[in-house]
């Protein structure tokens, strides 16, 4: 018998600011939004994930409150975060089984948390049935997961921009040499959408137009090849407070969106002003790495890449490669010195 076959149940799990991702057997069984619904009465879970998404502003049950425990890259509410913690690792259903399991998790925490965020995440994992446990820092995960052999003496960067946070981070021997985390990210490109909107067209809208609005018109720069159609973006006015709905183009977006972008390119312009000279030969030759939600956003690389005059490679399926580089970290769990014991 194997050492292995002790643990009968291993779990990888990238907890997002914005999306929650298990892997299990090499596969993803569970992608939800990190959202939990409660009853401020009864202190009841209701759902989490998208279940708890469909009830944010729609029950008509005053006491049913949804919250984002995430918010900004670190746990902005504790209690939360462990109630979806353990409700992501029964949605698994693994515990299902006439055994209790004997559960190994990695767990991907943002590169910001502090030690007292980090113990609260690993009692959940605990009290959810995790025998042992291991974590990994965002950028590291994020790493992996686009193919990086993070262990060999050759500098990364990664740019990993997700709901909260962007993380910046250079990589070489198995750990992060230089990082930077602003809180700009996903979330202040929907704030920067709903204020846009209020100031030009007077119009209101809500955080779930305003993404509707950036994925299907969201740019970095005002001038892309294949613009995307104009999109047709339901709200109230802000004068009549009648429903209304108005036609936005990409270009708007992108004047919406410069000064958060610019804020970006400036963290990744001092992040490379920080990294040691022989890492940065590294990165001028293996260029920049994006993943996250935020590096879908229409001619992103472009724009960093002409600003930092790198080439600038977007991972695949960015939404999942930090989850994806938890389930190879995973699997190295005893190999992987950098992951936190
Ligand atoms: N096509 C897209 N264009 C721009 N932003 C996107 C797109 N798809 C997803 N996003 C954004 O990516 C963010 C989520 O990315 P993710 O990597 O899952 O974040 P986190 O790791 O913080 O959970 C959200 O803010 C979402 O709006
Ligand atoms: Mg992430």
């Amino acid at each position: 018998m194997g050492l292995l076959s002790f643990f009968n149940k291993e779990l990888a799990m990238d907890l997002g600011t914005a999306n929650s991702i298990v892997i299990y057997n090499d596969q993803v069984v569970i992608d939800e939004p990190s959202i939990v619904a409660y009853n401020k009465n009864t202190n009841k879970i209701e759902a989490v994930g998208k279940r708890a998404q469909l009830m944010d502003g729609k029950t008509d049950n005053k006491n049913i409150e949804t919250v984002r425990p995430l918010k900004g890259g670190v746990i902005a509410d504790f209690e939360m975060a462990q109630h979806l913690i353990r409700e992501l690792i029964k949605m698994t259903n693994i515990s299902r089984s006439f055994m209790p399991p004997a559960l190994r998790m990695v767990i991907c925490i943002p590169s910001g948390i502090t030690n007292v965020e980090e113990r609260a995440v690993r009692e959940s994992a605990e009290q959810a049935g995790a025998k042992e446990i291991r974590m990994i820092h965002e950028p590291m995960a994020a790493a992996i997961g686009i193919g990086i052999d993070v262990l060999e003496p050759n500098g990364n960067m990664i740019v990993d921009i997700g709901g909260g946070t962007a993380e910046i981070a250079v990589i070489s021997l198995g750990g992060i040499v230089c990082n930077k985390s602003i809180k700009v990210a996903g979330d202040e490109f929907n704030e920067n959408v709903i204020e846009y909107m209020r100031k030009q067209h007077n119009i209101v809208i809500g955080v779930r137009t305003a993404e509707k609005v950036k994925i299907a018109v969201g740019s970095a720069i005002s001038e892309l090849d294949t613009p995307p159609d104009e999109f047709e973006t339901p709200g109230r006015d802000l004068l009549t407070g009648l429903p209304k709905t108005i036609f936005v183009n990409y270009k708007e977006i992108a004047h919406a969106l410069d000064k958060s972008i610019a804020r970006i390119e400036s963290a990744i312009l001092e992040t490379l002003a920080d990294t040691p000279p022989e890492l940065a030969a590294d990165i001028y030759k293996n260029g920049i790495y994006l993943a996250g939600g935020g590096s879908l956003l229409r001619g992103l690389d472009q724009r960093i890449k002409s600003k930092t005059k790198l080439n600038v490679h977007i991972a695949e399926d960015p939404l999942r490669a930090v989850a994806r580089g938890t389930g190879i970290a995973l699997k190295n769990f005893n190999k992987f010195s950098f992951l936190i014991k």
